[in-house]
């Protein structure tokens, strides 16, 4: 069963701020606490990321929005059926040659790296073994297990040089994008778990990772959606892509935030002080800061805003129906920053001018 994308905003889990996977607004399903309508079920959902924010503009493949492909299983197929599909995906239908691709298991978990060697037939030299902290997939409270990714490996250009560089690595050259958790254990978000009464599969891929290995792209600011975004940033700084790197990582950036925030928006997300509202409020000002750096004179948020919503409207029809509620709280806030900024640009000078007439220097 294919299930619309659900909101960024959880529902009845305090244990997150925001959607960030495909499971989170499952949770119930995986347990057993609600049925799901079906046992196996697929999504594309909207995510929101925030713990590698300060990555995004700099790597290739970081973002804090993303669409992320998941499928599903609630106690019908298990390991090995989602170990081979995920294979017969990769190598079948998208025809991604074997050997660009490498896979990690949890390193406790001796049945996930006898599947993937002895039944799949992939070559040891390709198995990496990676702890909790990469291969546990665990996010607050509830439905978690050990995991296997699928790697995607870019080629030496994209790579740090360093002789230790392998799967794992922080620089661009081995991409995860399939993820596939045995979703087995409930934990209570603090280092206990119970087994659940079925065995589960929750996988997640991220379409625009996905997307730039099937298009051969750079950087998932290169996949031909993003990319028309990425150039109305450029249009609007009347900068020129790939000339400058600072200039770059601003562009990228704010390319990323403005889609974060315009769906954060439309999912009823106000900028405040706390809460999400303020992942919010902190994703508008970096965006609109970062246009400042480029030059950009005035507010632009909101003519960026319309291009995300023009390039998503068809997948999520709300971005259309709240269109003018997303431009106007977007644009308050960027004029509210802007107020700020000034005003602080202003006191700042007249510090300066006072330090200045003083003939102090720090
Ligand atoms: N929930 C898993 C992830 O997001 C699939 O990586």
């Amino acid at each position: 069963l294919r299930l619309p994308s659900f909101s960024l905003v959880p529902k009845d889990d305090n244990s997150l701020l925001l959607i960030n996977s495909g499971m989170a607004p499952m949770k119930k399903y995986f347990t057993g606490e609600i049925t799901p309508p079906k046992k196996r079920v697929t999504t594309c959902q909207k995510c929101i990321r925030t713990p590698d924010i300060e990555r995004v503009g700099i790597t290739a493949r970081h973002g804090t929005f993303f669409e992320m492909l998941g499928n599903f299983s609630f106690g019908d197929y298990f390991k090995h059926e989602a170990t081979a599909w995920a294979w017969e995906f990769f190598t079948k239908v998208l025809e991604i040659p074997e050997e660009k691709l490498y896979v990690s298991v949890y390193e406790k978990d001796d049945e996930a790296y006898k599947i993937w060697t002895e039944e799949i037939g992939v070559d040891p030299s390709h198995m990496v073994h990676l702890g909790k902290e990469d291969n546990f997939w665990e996010h607050g409270s509830g439905p978690c297990g050990p995991c296997s990714e699928i790697y995607y490996d870019r080629g030496e250009k994209y790579g740090c040089g360093k002789p230790e560089c392998e799967v794992g690595c922080d620089c661009d050259r081995y991409m995860e994008i399939w993820n596939n958790v045995f979703t087995q254990f409930d934990g209570d978000g603090k280092g206990n778990y119970e087994e659940l009464e079925t065995k589960n599969i929750d996988t997640g891929m991220g379409l625009e990772r996905l997307a730039s290995v099937v298009q051969d792209v750079d950087s998932i600011f290169d996949v031909d959606t993003i990319f028309a975004l990425r150039s109305k940033v450029c249009e609007l700084a009347n900068v020129e892509y790939k000339k400058d790197e600072n200039k770059d990582i601003s562009i990228r950036l704010i390319t990323d935030h403005i889609r974060s925030a315009t769906f954060m928006i439309s999912d009823g997300i106000m900028p405040s002080n706390e809460g999400r509202g303020y992942v919010l409020r902190r994703l508008i000002r970096r965006a609109a800061r970062h246009g400042r750096l480029l030059g950009i004179e005035g507010k632009f948020l909101a003519k960026l805003c319309e291009t995300v919503i023009e390039g998503s409207k068809d997948g999520y029809p709300e971005l259309e129906e709240k269109k003018d509620f997303i431009l106007k709280v977007l644009t308050q806030e960027e004029e509210k920053f802007n107020k700020t900024i000034d005003q602080g640009l202003a006191i700042l000078e007249d510090m300066e001018k006072d330090m200045q007439a003083k003939g102090e220097t720090v």
